[in-house]
């Protein structure tokens, strides 16, 4: 049967709906973690995502940008937006006070394939605020653990400070259904860090005798100059191309493949991305 929200959206896809920003909070400098919650109970009762994809966050009088959905499924009820301050938008966010309406509207992207995924072992390597979609991705697993073979996650910042969900992820490394593993580039004199330090790539040895490549799938998420580095050592772990899962960014306008805003090559990011195989980033232009 069609919701109230599925009705609204046929009649006009591109309507923003109100939603309440609830809470949030400092992740890291200029990073917060945005909570929002449909102002109709209804909808925020039945909305849903697929870990990977986004929504479209307007904020009155700014325009719109495309911010990817933080939260698990598995955790409904609430949206929660991973927000680094860049321009307009963002920064009119930042401004916002709790109980603000803000538009949402999605989700939209193809997302991660969790169903392909199941039954195989997954690991995660983010870097930076690439941990935003990916986070999704690791809750949904977690919350689902007997679905998925071994499970990793590598995550990389560059000084503990700009560690997102710090007490999250420091949280996993004690959990024995994942390995965790987390690394910065550099410790401060005077900080604390008990982990690793250097590149996100300096992980790789702690989990490649545990993950079998022929049954793994690989998520990756970060800055562009990580791509290259990763990429080269997933490959020569012998992950099959079709098997690496990169979430990419395009600039949006629509997200729902009316504008070619977000064209690369013969693809749109909002349709048939933001979650592309590193298969089809190799034949795209400039994809990675
Ligand atoms: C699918 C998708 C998911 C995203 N998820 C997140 C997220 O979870 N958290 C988050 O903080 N940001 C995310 N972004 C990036 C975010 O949409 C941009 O930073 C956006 O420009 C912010 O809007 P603004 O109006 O605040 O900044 P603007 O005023 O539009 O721009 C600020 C600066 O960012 C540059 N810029 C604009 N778009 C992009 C882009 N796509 N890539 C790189 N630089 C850009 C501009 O040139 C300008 O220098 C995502 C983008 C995409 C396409
Ligand atoms: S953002 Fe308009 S086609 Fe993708």
């Amino acid at each position: 049967m069609l919701t109230e929200h599925d009705l609204a959206r046929q009649a006009d896809p591109l309507r923003p709906l109100p939603a309440r920003l609830v809470a949030s909070e400092a992740l890291a400098s200029d990073h917060r973690l945005f909570q929002f919650r449909f102002v109709d109970q209804e909808l925020n009762r039945d909305w849903s995502h697929r870990p990977g994809q986004f929504v479209m966050l307007s904020v009155l009088g700014t325009g719109e940008a495309p911010i990817s959905i933080s939260s698990s499924p598995t955790r409904g009820g609430v949206i929660e937006l991973c927000v680094r301050k860049a321009g307009r938008v963002t920064g009119a966010l930042y401004r916002l006070k709790e109980n603000a309406i803000v538009g949402l509207r999605g989700p939209y992207g193809n997302g991660f394939p969790i169903d392909q995924m199941k039954g195989h072992d997954v690991v995660i390597i983010a870097g930076g605020l690439g941990m935003a979609p990916l986070r999704s991705l690791l809750w949904h697993m977690l919350d689902n653990r007997e679905d998925f073979g071994h499970l990793a996650l590598l995550y990389g910042t560059r000084a503990p400070e700009d560690m997102l969900f710090k007490q999250e992820v420091t949280g996993l490394v004690e959990r024995t259904d994942i390995d965790t593993y987390l690394t910065v580039d550099k410790v401060p004199e005077g900080q604390e860090w008990s982990h690793d330090v250097g590149v996100v790539t300096k992980l790789f040895p702690h989990v490649k005798s545990r993950i079998d490549p022929d049954n793994a799938y690989a998520a990756v998420c970060g800055p562009p100059v990580m791509y290259k580095f990763v990429l080269r050592e997933l490959l020569d772990m012998g992950f099959g191309k079709d098997r690496i899962l990169m979430s990419l960014e395009r600039r949006m306008k629509c997200g729902i493949g009316k504008c070619s805003h977000c064209g690369v090559g013969y693809k749109y990011t909002c349709i048939h991305g933001p979650i592309f195989t590193y298969w089809d980033a190799m034949n795209l232009p400039e994809m990675v």
